[in-house]
């Protein structure tokens, strides 16, 4: 819905006098010849952003910054809430799609949003935060990209700012004008959960990308606010330090010295900064025993200061609370600290009350508070809100579109690492008389998506629009004859020329992923061997948001490939597998030969290094190189 007239902002221009407006809810307006001069908030006005800035704030009350500072998760708030206490944002979390979960109701729901918060006396506009961390995951319909663990693989900078824009037109499509991504994670250890979300261990290759997604959501139009996350060193934290119960990396303590952290978790940022990224996520996680949330060092002078952003930093899910079990004192430490929203994300009132009271009592200083402010309705002008606050309904056919599905596949094309092809396996033939496919995998959209797809956690079976990898082969190869059992059930009597089995990870998303034990399943195992049986050659399709040790199956494959987690456009497999293009994905992890090898940087320490390098990747015309063998598991 377009807004029918341009958000108009009055602003009042004495000539020749000051006015002084008082920070009352009415303006004291001292001049008696007055001419007011409504401007709309459109860019081609001739009043700075930041001259409109500074006339709203001059105009708030303390109830109404405090209010822009709150972020609420929609399942905890109504929008007459927003209205009555001027909430500056509402999110949606992994599992906050509205029910039915299609376009017309996030449309609806985020709209309804949005006329609460434009109906609040000033009329200021909220901005709507989802997780579309590989393409607008929680949306069902929408085009699910490859994780950025796959990205990463790409190499291609130019492509994953394409997938930025097209995730930004989807978004805006039902009204969501920031979104909570990229990671800029480093990880040095493939055992966390969150490895997939990250595009690589590699400092330089992160930034890259990174910066290219955040380009890709920004530089065009409607824009969309990116989130380089989770600042700072969130894949860096050790095993064990968790404290958050079950997880073992995820949230855990980060213990390196300041050099290293520059080095390494530092220069992503520096890059999204560069790059323009209008606001910054804090991690849960800690640095040498020090919530991140609670770091003024890191934030305000580091992040603030040294780099210069001047966007705006917004918490992790109630990542204040983990500070201390004294809520007020966590409100304080970390609004002090630099951060500028706080994503609550239930009990707002609490924490409005909080914030207040630390402002009156001199806690948190007003110079703060307006600091945070000014950066939240910088981005908001920016982002061009004020002009046009509910969705783009030019927009809504982008959904899914072709043109959308194909630059997935494109994207799954270029993502694919052939680590093993041999007796001249791949490509196959498309008139092949027998392939036999295996394995619940090769027909499972969720478990081809990963994490933070529909739900949090991921979900499993075909819940969406899409193509499997099953059905990508049955498209691109129509002649060659194809028996899938998800559990290699075939006639014991018939020697396929061909086997296909798809094996990996179950959908996982944050510390739930974390792991020590990254062997492939026992199940998993026994299906190989099953299908080595039945086919003459046996291609092994690997599905993991990490590199899973594979050390005992990689003999029994004549070819294998990593397929990291695809998303919904399955075709883009075939279409390397049956040669229509080549492989062309280079790793952005080392692979470890055993578990009792990670982290990967004790890899090379044991005398007995990686399975492959970081940067490994054959074509089909390669002679593949002996695969080094190892003492036994050290
Ligand atoms: C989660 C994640 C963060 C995400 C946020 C909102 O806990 O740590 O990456 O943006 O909550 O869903």
């Amino acid at each position: 819905m377009k807004s029918s007239l341009s958000r108009f902002f009055p602003i009042v221009v004495a000539f020749g006098l000051m006015v002084a407006c008082q920070a009352s809810p009415t303006p004291t307006l001292l001049a008696p010849t007055l001419t007011t001069l409504h401007i709309s908030a459109t860019p081609t006005s001739t009043v700075s952003i930041a001259q409109r800035v500074d006339d709203l704030l001059a105009r708030m009350t303390l109830e109404e910054k405090i209010g822009q500072m709150t972020q609420v998760e929609n399942g905890s708030i109504k929008p007459s809430d927003v209205t009555a206490k001027f909430i500056g944002s509402v999110l949606s979390g992994g599992d906050g799609a509205p029910q039915p979960n299609n376009q017309a109701a996030w449309t609806k729901m985020i709209n309804d949003y949005q006329a609460a918060a434009v109906k609040t006396r000033l009329g200021i506009p909220l901005i709507y935060g989802v997780d579309a961390v590989h393409g607008f995951g929680g949306l069902n319909g929408a085009t699910i990209f490859p994780h950025n663990i796959g990205l990463g693989a790409t190499r291609d900078a130019d492509l994953v700012r394409r997938i930025g824009r097209a995730t930004a037109e989807e978004m805006t499509a039902v009204g969501i004008y920031w979104n909570f991504a990229p990671v800029v994670a480093v990880p040095q250890d493939v055992r966390w959960g969150r490895t997939y979300e990250a595009f690589s261990e590699n400092t330089g290759l992160v930034a890259q990308l990174g910066a290219a997604y955040v380009h890709g959501l920004q530089d065009g139009s409607p824009k969309v606010a990116a989130t380089p996350k989770h600042f700072i060193g969130d894949g860096g934290t050790t095993w064990g330090t968790s404290r958050t119960e079950n997880y073992q990396l995820d949230q855990g303590d980060m213990q390196v010295d300041e050099s290293v952290l520059r080095q390494l978790y530092l220069p992503p940022y520096k890059a999204a900064i560069d790059a323009g990224a209008k606001s910054v996520m804090v991690s849960f996680s800690s640095w040498n025993g020090v919530k991140m949330h609670a770091q003024k060092k890191l934030i305000a002078e580091l992040l603030k200061g040294e780099l210069g952003f001047n966007g705006f930093v917004v918490s992790d899910w109630a990542g204040i609370n983990q500070i201390t079990n004294n809520y007020d004192d966590a409100i304080v430490t970390s609004i002090n600290a630099g951060l500028d929203m706080i994503m609550v994300p239930d009990k707002y009132g609490v924490f409005i009350d909080g914030l207040t009271r630390a402002v009156n009592t001199g806690r948190v200083p007003m110079s703060r508070i307006d600091d945070a402010v000014r950066r939240i309705l910088t981005v908001k002008f920016e982002l061009g809100l004020f002009d046009h606050p509910f969705a783009y309904s030019e927009m809504a056919s982008t959904v899914g579109s072709d043109a959308h599905r194909q630059l997935a596949r494109e994207a799954v094309r270029k993502s694919l690492v052939l680590l093993k092809n041999e007796n001249n396996t791949l490509p196959l033939a498309k008139d092949s008389p027998l392939i036999y496919i295996a394995g619940q995998g090769a027909d499972d959209l969720g478990m081809q998506s990963g994490g933070w797809t529909l739900a949090w956690q991921g979900t499993v079976g075909n819940r969406q629009p899409g193509t499997t990898i099953l059905g990508g082969i049955q498209q691109v190869a129509p002649k060659a004859k194809i028996s899938y059992n998800a559990n290699g059930k075939f006639d014991e009597k018939i020697i396929a020329d061909v086997g296909i089995v798809v094996v990996g990870e179950q959908p996982y998303a944050e510390g739930r992923g974390d792991s020590a034990d990254l062997s492939l399943s026992k199940p998993d195992l026994a299906l190989i061997d099953t299908m080595k049986a039945r086919s003459k050659n046996l291609v092994v399709i690997l599905l993991s948001g990490r590199p899973l040790t594979i050390t005992d199956a990689l003999p029994k494959a004549d070819a294998f490939v990593a397929a990291w987690l695809p998303g919904t456009e399955g075709a883009g497999i075939a279409d390397v597998l049956f040669g229509d293009y080549d492989f062309t994905g280079k790793l952005p992890y080392m692979w470890q030969r055993f578990n009792t090898q990670l982290p990967a940087h004790a890899l090379s320490s044991r005398g007995c290094g990686p399975l492959f390098p970081f940067g490994f990747g054959l074509s089909t015309r390669d002679i593949a190189p002996p695969i080094p063998t190892c003492p036994s598991q050290p």
